[in-house]
């Protein structure tokens, strides 16, 4: 599979924006791909290709019953030849909703997994009796939280750069659920600074979608340690105080915003990720929390299914 050429920048122009005289254009990662959409997309692209490297057939990983990743995986893992397995968190409702019937489609193997089960999946022991069950697996985390995940989202900021010309000048703006598509945008900027392909490094700011997010800090760091290049703390920030109430949990303000946008700027958002994001940054704009002159680069990460 390759990258679309249909990823395009686009200007976001409302009197709201207007009278704090900041400019906010969104990055369409979702148009990535027609299946696999967003920060999803990349965070594959180098698992497959270990996978494979590894001499693998088959892939694990993880998710709830919405899970975008486990939607994901199913569509590329088959796409590249792979059998895929994935352990999904709780029972298996019947009809399966859109997301594991989907998955199931494209040929996936649903294994659901007791919650108590499901919070040991990091576990060593855990991981070998799902080997012992299904076969040997290349194992990816969940939502693609892995080294070849942030190696793979290092590709957005490519794409970024060669998109937008002022990009040194901008703000990066993105959702954050498991910090690593933030870590590998992180790190393909330093890279570009290095490579002195890009001026100067975009300050980027990640927005949790989930409440008490802040050990997230602690993961990005991770992730970016041991980097060639130099990534102070200042070219980032992680705000944790826009979850709304939780992950997936969308109040009637957050849906009414998202219904507004995309009225008013056809760019559809979803309730978790994209919708959240957004409605943070006006409340933000709005706050003054932004110079007059700022320029606002928010990343579109997907996760538009049927499923909303
Ligand atoms: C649509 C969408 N946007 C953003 C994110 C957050 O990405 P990350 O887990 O890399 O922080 C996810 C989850 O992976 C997602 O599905």
């Amino acid at each position: 599979m390759h990258t679309s050429n249909q990823i395009c920048v686009q200007t976001v122009d409302d009197e709201f924006l207007r009278s704090h005289d900041v400019s906010l254009r969104v990055i369409r990662f979702d148009l990535a791909h027609p299946v696999v959409g967003g920060n999803k997309w990349y965070k594959l692209q180098h698992n497959l290709a270990l996978a494979r490297a590894q001499g693998a057939t088959r892939l694990l990983s993880f998710g709830g019953a919405y899970s975008n990743h486990i939607y994901a995986l199913a569509a590329a893992g088959a796409d590249a030849g792979f059998a895929t397995l994935g352990v999904i968190r709780g029972e298996l409702v019947t009809p399966l909703n859109s997301t594991l019937a989907f998955a199931r489609s494209r040929g996936m193997q649903l294994i659901p997994v007791s919650r108590a089960d499901y919070r040991r999946r990091s576990e060593a022991d855990f991981l070998l009796q799902l080997q012992q069950q299904y076969g040997p697996y290349y194992l990816i985390p969940e939502g693609g939280a892995n080294a070849a995940g942030v190696q793979g989202c290092e590709q957005m900021a490519f794409e970024l750069a060669q998109r937008v010309p002022d990009l040194a000048h901008c703000e990066i703006a993105l959702a954050c659920g498991t910090g690593t598509t933030l870590a590998g945008l992180l790190r393909g900027l330093g890279e570009l600074c290095y490579r002195r392909e890009l001026a100067a490094q975009p300050f980027t700011r990640g927005f949790a979608v989930l409440k008490g997010a802040d050990f997230l800090r602690h993961d990005i760091r991770k992730w970016l340690s041991g980097e060639d290049v130099t990534h102070a703390d200042e070219c980032w920030a992680l705000e944790t105080e826009y979850h709304g109430g939780g992950y997936a949990r969308a109040g009637q303000g957050l849906l009414d915003f998202i219904a507004s946008f995309q009225l008013r700027h056809n760019i559809p958002l979803e309730p978790v990720y994209t919708g959240k994001l957004l409605q943070a940054l006006y409340q933000r704009i709005g706050a003054g929390h932004y110079a007059p002159g700022s320029r606002i680069l928010a990343l579109h990460t997907g996760g538009l299914r049927p499923v909303w």
